[in-house]
C-alpha cells in the first residue's frame, strides 16, 4: 500500500470528471498525494490508502457501474476509508428534502461499502455534451434548461473536511 488516495469517477458529459479534479487539487493542497482515474481504468484498489468514488445521478439512480465496482472490490474497499460524491441537478437547491432524495438513490452503494463521507453536489446541464438521444429527451421532452450549478467553494469545503478525516486515519 502507498500513501496515495485514489479518486475514481464516472462521467458522461464531463462535469463529474472536473469535480473529481477539483477535489484532487484540494487534497493535494492539504498534502495528500492523489491519483485521479476514470472508474473503467481501475483494476485494483489495493495500492491505495483510501478511495473516493464519484458519479452523476441519472434517471433517479446512482451510476450502476459504481455499484458493480463496489461489489467487485468489496473486500479490499472494506479495509480502507471510502468516500462517495455525486453530482446531480436535484442538488441545484440544497434543502433537507433534496438531500434525502439524492441519498436514497445512493442506498444500494452504501449497503455494499459504508462511506466515511458523502458529498452531494449540484451539477451541470450542457446540451452540447449529451448524446443525441439524451439531448432529445432532456431538451425536447423533459425541457430541462442548460446551466452550470457547480458550487466550487462548497466542493472545496467538503474536500478539506475529507482531508481531515483521511489524515486522522493515517
Ligand atoms: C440522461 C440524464 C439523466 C439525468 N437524470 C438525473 C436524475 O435522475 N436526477 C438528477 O438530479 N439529475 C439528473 N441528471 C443531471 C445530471 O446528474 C447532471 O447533469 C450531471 O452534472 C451530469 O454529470 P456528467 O457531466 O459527469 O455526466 C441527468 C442528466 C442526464 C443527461
Amino acid at each position: 500500500m502507498t500513501d496515495t488516495v485514489l479518486i475514481a469517477y464516472k462521467t458522461y458529459a464531463g462535469s463529474t470528471g472536473e469535480v473529481a479534479e477539483w477535489i484532487a487539487s484540494v487534497l493535494r493542497e492539504e498534502g495528500i498525494p492523489v491519483e485521479v482515474r476514470p472508474l473503467r481504468e481501475v483494476r485494483d484498489v489495493r495500492p491505495y490508502r483510501a478511495v473516493v468514488l464519484g458519479a452523476p445521478m441519472r434517471r433517479f439512480r446512482w451510476e450502476p457501474e459504481v455499484v458493480k465496482f463496489l461489489k467487485k472490490h468489496r473486500e479490499a474497499l472494506g479495509r480502507i476509508p471510502v468516500a462517495y460524491f455525486t453530482v446531480s441537478l436535484t442538488m441545484q437547491e440544497d434543502t433537507e428534502d433534496r438531500r434525502r432524495l439524492v441519498e436514497s438513490w445512493m442506498k444500494p452503494a452504501r449497503a455494499i461499502v459504508p462511506p466515511v463521507r458523502v458529498g452531494l453536489f449540484a451539477g451541470r446541464m450542457d446540451y452540447s455534451k449529451l448524446s443525441p438521444i439524451d439531448r432529445f429527451i432532456i431538451r425536447n421532452l423533459m425541457k430541462i434548461p442548460e446551466g452550470d450549478y457547480r458550487d466550487w467553494d462548497a466542493i472545496r469545503a467538503w474536500s478539506r473536511e475529507l482531508a481531515g478525516v483521511l489524515k486522522e486515519r493515517s
